[in-house]
């Protein structure tokens, strides 16, 4: 189900001399576990939209629905939205503005509430996805090339386990080398994020699975500690075992 786009437009400056229309009622579907790109020319919309994918711009109109709920509903809770569905910018200056790397990085997790240790184990993890050297960690992000702050730009979204993960142009400004690089770190990462929600998914049925063996044992009991013998419940009392090794 995930993400779900239904008739949105955008106008940026509504009302003004300066008027954009820059997405004209768009229908998209992205289901879980994909790998997909955006092609487009240049101002035909594509950073506008995937901003709409976590919710950083609202759209003028139309509805975006993530796992089947409105992400503009009144008591949604955006903030766990953006946690989820990690969106890394198109000019990673825009996302950059720690004093080194490593801080940097840490910086997402920090704020979904890890300390500071536990924030750079998500980091060092990230920046070692991306392919980014140890010794740089403590570089000021300002001193990267145009390869590196990407890199850097990618692990910090990464740093805080995103389960969607949004690149807006990941191999602009890249070198060949750097865009095969970094293509081939993308679809390592995706494989890991497909995994990742396989399992979650496994849990889930396993989850699902429990829930009637739980209530025919809640049965049993009640069974057990009913006062009266009658002939209904002597019938339930023999079936249940049956049926509760059937939900194992
Ligand atoms: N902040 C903004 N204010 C006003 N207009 C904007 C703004 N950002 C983008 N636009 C306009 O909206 C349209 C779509 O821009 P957008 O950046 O989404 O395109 P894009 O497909 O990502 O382009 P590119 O390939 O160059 O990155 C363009 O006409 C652009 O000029
Ligand atoms: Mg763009």
């Amino acid at each position: 189900m995930s993400i779900e786009l239904k008739n949105v437009t955008y106008t940026y400056s509504p009302g003004t001399a300066y008027e954009i229309h820059a997405l004209k009622d768009i229908n998209l579907s992205i289901p879980d576990g994909q790998f997909i790109g955006i092609i487009g020319h240049t101002g035909s919309g594509k950073s506008t939209l995937i901003q709409h994918f976590n919710a950083l711009i609202r759209p003028t109109s139309g509805t975006i629905t993530y796992n089947g709920e409105d992400i503009w509903g009144e008591k949604y809770d955006r903030r766990a939205l953006r946690s989820e569905v990690g969106l890394v910018f198109q000019y990673p200056e825009h996302q950059l503005f720690e004093n080194d790397v490593l801080s940097d990085v840490c910086f997402g997790p920090m704020n979904q509430g890890l300390s500071r240790e536990e924030a750079e184990v998500e980091a060092k993890k990230a920046l070692q996805h991306v392919g980014f050297k140890e010794k740089n960690f403590s570089k000021s992000p300002f001193e990267l090339s145009g390869g590196q702050k990407k890199r850097v730009a990618i692990a910090g979204v990464l740093a805080m386990n995103p389960k969607i993960l949004i690149l807006d142009e990941p191999t602009a400004g890249l070198d060949p080398k750097g865009r095969d690089d970094i293509l081939d770190q993308i679809a390592e990462l995706h494989k890991e994020l497909d995994k990742l929600r396989a399992k979650e998914e496994k849990a889930k049925a396993v989850k699902a699975a429990a829930k009637p063996k739980a209530a025919v044992e809640k049965a049993v009991k009640e069974e057990k500690t009913a006062p009266k013998k009658t002939a209904a419940n002597t019938a339930t009392k023999k079936a249940a075992p049956k049926s509760k090794k059937k939900a194992e």
